[in-house]
């Protein structure tokens, strides 16, 4: 295991923000994980796991050991007459991933390609896009419990997702997740419950016209192209803020004195409603600001970016500006879904 010190942690975060590892390991194989481990153990110090660093903030220098999940492969696991158990490696890329399920005809996925970031990220934030969340398509995965030092198996269930959380959120600085496998069906059908997708497909499905995962994957790509800054260009995490979840009567008040409010049914098990966070903050008029050299996407209010040359304290202090113009005009208060080191 090849270990760096002091080593920039530049073009291991999307943000693009120049901060420091004390020791950076490169996990490669399985036996790294719990070398690693040990090692940050032996020495008492801190340890964090990056993956492909699309999901936090960077505002200081990461203390102890981190260690950059690289660990590659994907496998079939298993076909039926009902679907197929494919595996990927915690350090394969994710939507390189996808790419790779849909070109060998395994539908399920394409809703959530073009995401940023590794497979072993993607339970964490049980990530979702279009339509689709995650939770909906992993079977299991692997990953070393660094508390009781073994490897466990976590079924879908375990992991308790919910939007945008898991299990793994409520304990950071335990597991670490070296492969995810997920459960695609054999009879596959387009998962067109996002509006701007269905809009996009309702003619073929007039005209009952074969769709296939690639036609949606496709689209899919298209439409987070246009809507979400690619990272390699203009640096930024995706949407930086969850969409806040509101009792109905909130919700009821809100839509009374706001009647243009964009919200959705949280779910279909409670009466709660999910706001758009991303039309609370264009409302507010931050779409397009600039703040030194951060600010705020001009296409997606929902997303931060960073210009250049700025830190992750500008950014934090840019979020904080947003939250409370939110508040003061809503009453919502907005949370931030990266994680944050500061
Ligand atoms: N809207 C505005 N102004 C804006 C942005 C959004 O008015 O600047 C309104 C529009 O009415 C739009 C609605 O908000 O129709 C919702 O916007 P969008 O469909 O772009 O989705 P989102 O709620 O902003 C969520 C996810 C995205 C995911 C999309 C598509 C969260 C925090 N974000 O964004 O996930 O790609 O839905 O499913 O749940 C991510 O997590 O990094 C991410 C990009």
């Amino acid at each position: 295991m090849k270990i760096d010190l002091r080593a920039t942690l530049r073009a291991h975060n999307t943000f693009g923000f120049d901060v420091f590892a004390d020791h950076l390991a490169y996990l490669t194989e399985v036996s790294d994980i719990p070398l690693f481990v040990e090692k940050a153990q032996q020495q008492k110090a801190p340890w964090q796991v990056l993956g492909g660093g699309s999901n936090l903030v960077l505002a200081t220098n990461l203390l102890g050991y981190t260690g950059l999940m690289q660990i590659k492969g994907r496998r079939l696991l298993e076909s039926t007459d009902t679907h197929v158990l494919l595996e990927a490696m915690a350090g394969e890329d994710w939507h390189e991933f996808v790419t790779w399920t849909v070109d060998q005809g395994y539908g399920g996925l394409e809703n959530l390609a073009l995401i940023p970031g590794t497979v072993g990220a993607s339970p964490i934030q049980n990530i979702g896009a279009y339509g689709l969340e995650l939770s909906e398509v992993m079977d299991s995965l692997t990953a070393f419990d660094a508390q009781r030092n073994e490897w466990v198996q976590f079924s879908a269930a375990e992991c308790q997702f919910a939007y945008r959380h898991s299990v793994f959120k409520n304990d950071p600085n335990r597991y670490i997740v070296s492969s995810v496998c997920f459960k695609l069906p054999k009879h596959w059908q387009p998962n067109l419950t996002y509006a701007e997708l269905a809009k996009a497909f309702s003619e073929q499905i007039q005209k009952k016209e074969k769709i296939t995962p690639k036609d949606i994957f496709n689209k899919v790509c298209e439409i987070r192209s246009a809507k979400l800054p690619n990272p390699k260009i203009l640096g930024n995490s995706g949407s930086f803020f969850h969409n806040p979840i509101v009792p109905s009567q909130q919700y009821q008040l809100l839509k009374e004195r706001f009647p243009h409010l964009v919200a959705y049914p949280a779910n279909s098990s409670s009466s709660d409603w999910k706001l758009a966070a991303g039309w609370l903050i264009d409302q507010c008029g931050f779409k397009g600001y600039r703040s030194g050299h951060v600010g705020v996407y001009e296409k997606q209010a929902l997303v931060l970016v960073h210009h250049g040359g700025g830190t992750g304290s500008e950014l934090l202090a840019l979020a904080q500006q947003i939250q409370t113009k939110v508040f003061d005009t809503f009453g919502v208060q907005l949370s931030i879904e990266p994680v944050l080191f500061a």
